[in-house]
């Protein structure tokens, strides 16, 4: 069943063939990319659209959403996260899907009290189900500056990176019976909120509204490598036929970095979780080739 390699180009290169090209418009300008979606003003495009915040504080979080949808791509946000005391925030961005068997890509970046790591978790999710977290703490301050984080996804593998360094692949393994997320566009979206009950520290350590608004502030948002289309069926500037993304996985360097990643700064991994999944875990977990 490995038959998608030579499938999928064919598939592409006809919606190429039937959609209109349109130049990607500007990389980078929020107006252009993204709609606010929620928090009543808390959330807010500025700069000329190279710069978006958005604020939490004790009536409400906010967020925003792509414009586009996306069917494969490599996609990347610079984030700055809440600084200070962020205990019981969470700054979500991911990329998902509709419908009951939605399909998902997180980050989700867990604050915590001044001087204590955040955590970045990330998660998979296909056919509405998820149950696929990797979560790390990261190696710099990622509240102290702006850093990329990217999802790459293609007909291959998922590949979560962090400054151009992957910290997590998700394979597909479709040949092995694990549903892999390739049929269901997906729109970007990011929230920040309140979620103190689980977030920091297992739910311990509250949030502390006398810190409030809370604030993340993103830039540099890049969608050129991607196949994406307006809300009407109509697929749009894709270079898949003639690209460096599409076809691409790690190369034995970049698995050296995320080995260091892996082995440095991973907190939690769900494949070796026993503990969790007593009657096995997900097939992806065992060594497939
Ligand atoms: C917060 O800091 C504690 C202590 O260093 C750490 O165990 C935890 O993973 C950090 N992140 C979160 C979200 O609790
Ligand atoms: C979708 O198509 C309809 C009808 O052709 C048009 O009125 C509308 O502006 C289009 N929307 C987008 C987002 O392109
Ligand atoms: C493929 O990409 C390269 C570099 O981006 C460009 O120079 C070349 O013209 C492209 N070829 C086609 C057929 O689009």
């Amino acid at each position: 069943m490995a038959f998608f390699a030579t499938k999928e180009p064919l598939l592409l290169s006809l919606l190429l063939a039937i959609g209109f090209f349109v130049v990607a418009a500007s990389a980078g300008n929020f107006y252009e990319s993204f709609d606010i979606t929620w928090g009543d003003g808390r959330a807010n495009i500025l700069e000329n659209g190279q710069l978006l915040t958005c604020t939490l504080d004790k009536t409400s979080g906010s967020g925003f959403q792509s414009k586009k949808e996306y069917l494969y791509g490599k996609i990347d946000m610079k984030l700055k996260l809440v600084a200070g005391n962020s205990a019981g925030t969470v700054t979500a961005y991911y990329l998902s899907s509709k419908g009951a068997t939605w399909d998902e890509i997180d980050f989700e970046f867990l604050g915590n009290l001044t001087g204590q790591p955040y955590t970045i978790h990330t998660n998979v999710f296909t056919g509405g189900k998820g149950d696929r977290e990797m979560q790390f703490h990261l190696w710099f301050d990622p509240t102290a500056d702006f850093h990329t984080y990217t999802v790459h996804w293609n007909p291959i593998n998922i590949i979560f990176l962090v400054d151009g360094i992957p910290i997590r692949v998700f394979k597909n393994n479709e040949k092995h019976g694990v549903a892999f997320p390739k049929i269901q566009p997906m729109k970007i979206y990011s929230s920040l909120w309140e979620a103190d009950d689980w977030a920091t520290q297992g739910g311990r350590v509250k949030i502390d509204w006398s810190n409030a608004p809370f604030k993340a502030s993103y830039r540099n948002f890049n969608d050129q490598s991607s196949c994406s289309r307006t809300s009407n069926a109509t697929w749009v500037s894709c270079d898949a036929n003639n690209n460096s993304w599409m076809w691409t996985t790690l190369t034995p360097h970049q698995y050296g970095q995320m080995k260091w990643v892996q082995d440095e700064y991973m907190i939690y991994n769900y494949c070796t979780d026993y503990k969790r999944f007593p009657q096995g875990l997900a097939k992806e977990c065992n060594k497939l080739e």
